[in-house]
């Protein structure tokens, strides 16, 4: 019987794509990603899911069932900071091919694909280049359905965390994108203090593991503080870890006026 073994929520800000040139602002958060590539080290696990705020698809969920994803990513978004960063790491057909098929069984629409070419964006690419810096763990990537709402996205973790369950595998579930995200321009700019103090407390809830406090409270946080894509793959997350699992905040920071957490979790 496969298991979650771990939970992060990672921060995919466009200007840690290379480490040695970014900015001061990003520092803390940069640490907190290599906390996170020493948690991932640690876990050993068979496979990474991650569900990414960047992969955004409109009527359908979708998982990657490519054996390997190799590119070369350009972000259309921000050329003139990430342009020409090839990547190169395995993926997991056989477990992206269960956890589809888990979600239709589901009445939820999740299709896999592996079509060709197909260009990775940085939201998927940039943790990962933090989380498995040999690039040795097979990555299934989820995207950010529009059509989505936050209940059917919980219900979508709920069905990946049973796929994994029915597989043999030992898995982590990532959520990457922000909590709060009040864009404004200038990319060292906090979020409020309000917005902050919102962050907190949806990281306290998850980390000591307060799973009905974390369901009620969940959707409205979502909306005030807007979360990143409404919040959901930090829903996706919650589906999957029935909001029991407990952790650390490892790093917080800011992004042209986003929130940004990078958090571990562990089964309690
Ligand atoms: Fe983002």
């Amino acid at each position: 019987m496969g298991s979650i073994v771990g939970a992060l929520i990672v921060t995919h800000t466009p200007r840690m794509a290379d480490e040695f040139t970014a900015p001061a602002f990003t520092r803390e958060m940069i640490r907190g990603m290599h906390e996170l590539g020493e948690v991932v080290a640690q876990l050993r696990p068979d496979a990474l899911i991650q569900a990414s705020t960047h992969w955004v698809t409109t009527f359908n969920h979708y998982v990657l069932g490519h054996k390997r994803h190799r590119g070369i990513l350009t972000s259309s978004e921000a050329p003139e900071i990430i342009a020409g960063v090839p990547y190169d790491f395995p993926g997991d057909p056989g477990l992206a091919e269960a956890m589809a098929a888990k979600g239709r069984e589901k009445d939820i629409p999740v299709i896999c694909t592996a079509a060709e070419p197909f260009m990775l964006e940085y939201g998927t690419v940039n943790p990962i280049r933090y989380l498995t810096p040999k690039f040795d763990v097979p990555v299934v990537p989820v995207s950010s359905c529009l059509l989505a709402d936050i209940p059917e996205c919980i219900r979508w973790g709920e069905a990946i965390a049973e796929a994994i369950r029915d597989s043999s595998k030992r898995v982590v579930v990532i959520a990457s994108g922000a909590l709060s995200h009040k864009l404004v321009r200038g990319p060292e700019t906090w979020p409020s203090e309000e917005s902050q103090r919102l962050d907190h407390q949806f990281v306290d809830l998850a980390t000591q593991g307060r799973a009905d406090e974390l369901k009620s409270f969940f959707p409205s946080f979502a909306k005030t503080v807007e979360a990143e894509m409404g919040g959901r793959h930090l829903a996706i997350l919650l589906g999957a870890t029935g909001g029991a699992f407990r952790g650390k905040l490892h790093a917080y920071g800011p992004s042209s006026g986003t929130g940004n957490a990078v958090v571990s979790l562990t089964p309690a």
